[in-house]
């Protein structure tokens, strides 16, 4: 059975925050726990995050205090699946990746926001991957997948179904940071999954039933693999 880390952009969860797909989640993470599985949730904070750094700057504050702000608009969506979740799902909302080892012994699973400036929870959910050694990452976004290019502009765009990590790399890993940045895989979290090769599958968020058919090894979104 594989656990895995499923990280729920703040695009489905939080712009603005929807209870009703928040209970979908819960409903579909309780059943998936049941079975086995053991999952680390990991939320954005969407359009809360971009605002409050859009407050912060307004007023004049540097991007590492833009970031801070931001990462509690994550907490907060992440309390929130926390404790649609209970009992399965501790209520704390850990603040360090070293704690994750010792929730997930007690509990199927736990549900984090962001860390520290200067990233984005795509790159929070890649470092918990690694510290669990969890062979799965899951990215739930606003998208049905990558594709080969952005759908918005451009109509003819495609979605790509499977693709290695060297075109991750080329797609997502030579974007420069900046706070609030808006990439379906932002590129620190690209070139970590890329070095450790780490199984990821990009998939639309607002249909929480697509994570069952996705750790169960349906074709769904894009499955990004060596
Ligand atoms: P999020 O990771 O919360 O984005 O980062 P999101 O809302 O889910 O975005 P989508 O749905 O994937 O597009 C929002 C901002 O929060 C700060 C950064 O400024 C980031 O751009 N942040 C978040 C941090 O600084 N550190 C973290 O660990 C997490």
């Amino acid at each position: 059975m594989p656990d895995f880390v499923l990280r729920i952009g703040g695009s489905v969860l939080a712009s603005p925050i929807n209870p009703r797909l928040i209970t979908g989640y819960s409903r579909v993470l309780r059943r998936l726990a049941s079975e086995g599985f053991r999952i680390l949730v990991v939320t954005g904070g969407g359009e809360l995050a971009r605002r409050l750094i859009g407050y912060a700057r307004s007023m004049g504050m540097p991007v590492d205090s833009q970031d801070r702000v931001a990462i509690q608009a994550s907490r907060v969506v992440a309390q929130l699946l926390a404790e649609a979740l209970k009992p399965v799902a501790p209520s704390e909302v850990p603040y360090r990746i070293g704690r994750l080892p010792r929730l997930l012994e007690r509990f199927k699973v736990v549900v984090m926001g962001g860390l520290r400036p200067g990233m984005t929870t795509d790159t929070v959910a890649v470092l918990a991957a690694l510290k669990l050694g969890f062979p799965l990452l899951i990215k739930a976004t606003d998208r049905d997948g990558v594709y080969d290019k952005d759908p918005s502009i451009y109509p003819d765009a495609s979605k790509i179904d499977s693709m290695d990590f060297d075109r991750l790399m080329d797609m997502f890993g030579r974007i420069h940071y900046k706070a609030g940045l808006k990439s379906i895989i932002d590129p620190k979290a690209a070139r970590l999954i890329a070095r450790h090769r780490i199984k990821t599958v990009v998939l639309n968020g607002f249909k929480p039933e697509n994570i069952e058919l996705a750790v169960k090894g349906h074709k769904v979104g894009t499955i990004i693999h060596g």
